[in-house]
C-alpha cells in the first residue's frame, strides 16, 4: 500500500485547533488509533497557539500527517519564539504541563525539532501488525474493496 502525507496550515487561534482535530479525524477515518491521533494533535496545536510565536497577530501553525499501513507520523509546527516545549516532572508541583507528558505516555517516540523561528513537534503511533484490523487508508478514501 502506497504511504500518503497530508498537510494543512491553520490559524493560530482557537477554533483552529478544533479544525486541526477535524483535519485529522478525516483523513485518518476507519484507522484503530485515530483518537488517540486526535488527541495528540489537539494537545500539540493548544501548545502551538498558546506557548509559541503562532499566537502572535496573523500567525499560523501547520499540521502533517504521514501515514503507512501501521505506522503514522503525526507533526505540529509552530512559529517558534524564545521558548521551547519543555516536559513538566511527572507529580511536580506545576500548574498544567500535562500536554507533553500525555503524548509522550500515547506516542511510540516523539520528539521536537527546529529553533526560535519555527519548531516541529512530532509523535509516531504503531498499530501492531497482528492487530492489524488496519486499512488505513488513502486520502478521503472509504474501505478500499477490491
Ligand atoms: N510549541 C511550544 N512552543 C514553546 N513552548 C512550548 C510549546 N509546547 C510546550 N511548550 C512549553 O512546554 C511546557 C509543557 O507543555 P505541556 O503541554 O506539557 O503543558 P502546558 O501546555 O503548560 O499545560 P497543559 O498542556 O496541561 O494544559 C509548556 O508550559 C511550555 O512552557
Ligand atoms: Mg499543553
Amino acid at each position: 500500500m502506497a504511504a500518503w502525507r497530508m498537510s494543512r496550515s491553520f490559524l493560530g487561534t482557537p477554533p483552529s485547533v478544533t479544525e486541526a482535530r477535524r483535519f485529522v479525524t478525516t483523513f485518518l477515518a476507519g484507522w484503530p488509533l485515530v483518537d488517540t491521533a486526535e488527541l495528540i494533535v489537539s494537545e500539540l496545536a493548544t501548545n502551538a497557539i498558546r506557548h509559541s510565536a503562532t499566537k502572535r497577530f496573523g500567525g499560523r501553525f501547520h499540521v502533517e500527517i504521514q501515514a503507512e499501513r501501521h505506522r503514522v507520523w503525526l507533526g505540529v509546527t509552530d512559529e517558534g519564539g524564545p521558548d521551547a516545549p519543555a516536559m513538566h516532572t511527572p507529580g511536580g508541583e506545576e500548574e498544567g504541563g500535562r500536554g507533553l507528558l500525555l503524548v509522550a505516555t500515547l506516542a511510540d517516540s516523539y520528539g521536537v525539532r527546529g529553533d526560535e523561528y519555527g519548531r516541529t513537534v512530532w509523535a509516531t503511533l504503531l498499530v501492531p501488525v497482528a492487530g492489524a484490523a488496519s486499512a488505513p487508508f488513502r486520502p478521503g478514501a472509504g474501505e478500499s474493496r477490491g
